[in-house]
């Protein structure tokens, strides 16, 4: 089976291509997103070696083992340790044109067909805060944001479409968004996040369309919400958790996968909450 993860470089997206891998149920994963994951975690490195150097008193183990730990989750090293399994390709899904290459460049790895599409990729706001009041707003960016979280997911599905129904033809393909509570308009009580609120919101309308054209087809496609995770997404607003819990990507990403996989077709259509498994309001 074949899987494309978009967002594939950090966060839960990394997360779960490494967890894809480690099971045996997927034997090719494309792992697709902007930046080089070699780049990323060499910066990861730089950073968190000298925070742990200041903080450990020079410490050089401890500082070892932080070290082996980002190394470890970069591309090439899963690469290395999971051979032609996997193939990471850059993607920006604010240009349509990068989406169309994208796809192409994984024609053959893909063999025609594609079982999972996971829309993880997702954008907060470029200044890494979401808007607190509608005077905030911006053309710029609020385009970015709608741009990243649902028009450019659309246009990677229609382009995937096709190996989604020709795989479809053995057993049910699957479409899974990664989305947002704040995107339920009836339980929102807070207000804020105009923007990503409104992607959010966007990409589930998307995704129940989806399910509906899809149902003719065998392609299911439904909303995992994975509450709060600890990711450069969330940083700012670690303090204001409203769970008990804030979940590391690695757990986020292996109770996803419990769903995706056991997800049918009758669960299409659906905005699910991962840890409750109960429905979200729309
Ligand atoms: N963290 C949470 O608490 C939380 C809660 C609910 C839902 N979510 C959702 O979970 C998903 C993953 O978020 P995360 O927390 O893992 O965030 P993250 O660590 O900030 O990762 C975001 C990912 O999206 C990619 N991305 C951003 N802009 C892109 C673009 N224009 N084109 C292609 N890829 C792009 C990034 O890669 P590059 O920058 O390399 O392109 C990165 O791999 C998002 O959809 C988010 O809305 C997160």
């Amino acid at each position: 089976m074949s899987a494309f993860v978009t967002g594939g470089s950090r966060g839960i997206g990394l997360a779960l291509v490494q967890a894809m891998l480690k099971g045996k149920t997927f034997s090719r994963v494309v792992a697709a997103a902007r930046t080089d994951s070699e780049a990323l975690q060499a910066q990861r490195l730089v950073g968190s070696c000298s925070v742990w150097l200041l903080a450990c008193s020079f410490n050089v183990a401890q500082v070892a083992r932080q070290a082996l730990h980002l190394l470890r989750q970069t591309w090439q090293a899963l690469k290395f340790q999971h051979g032609d399994r996997l193939v990471t390709v850059k993607m920006d899904l604010t240009d349509e044109v990068s989406i169309q290459e994208a796809v192409k460049s994984t024609e053959d790895f893909c063999q025609g067909s594609l079982q999972l599409l996971v829309h993880n990729a997702g954008l907060m706001h470029p200044s890494g805060r979401g808007e607190n009041s509608v005077t905030r707003l911006d053309m710029e960016s609020f385009s970015k944001v709608l741009a990243t979280n649902v028009i450019g997911p659309a246009l990677l599905t229609k382009a995937l479409y096709p190996r989604l129904r020709a795989a479809a033809q053995e057993e049910p393909s699957k479409v899974v968004a990664v989305g947002a509570g704040v995107a339920s308009i009836s339980t929102n009580q807070a207000g804020g996040w105009y923007s990503y609120r409104a992607s959010k919101t966007a990409l589930n309308a998307f995704m129940k369309n989806l399910s509906i054209e899809g149902g003719r087809h065998k392609v299911s496609a439904f909303t995992l919400y994975p509450q709060m995770v600890e990711t450069a997404l969330s940083k700012p607003y670690v303090k204001g958790n409203p769970y008990p819990e804030l979940r590391s990507p690695e757990e986020t990403a292996d109770q996803m996968l419990e769903l995706i996989t056991s997800f049918g077709i009758s669960d299409t259509g659906r905005f699910v909450n991962i840890w409750s498994r109960e429905d979200i309001p729309w």
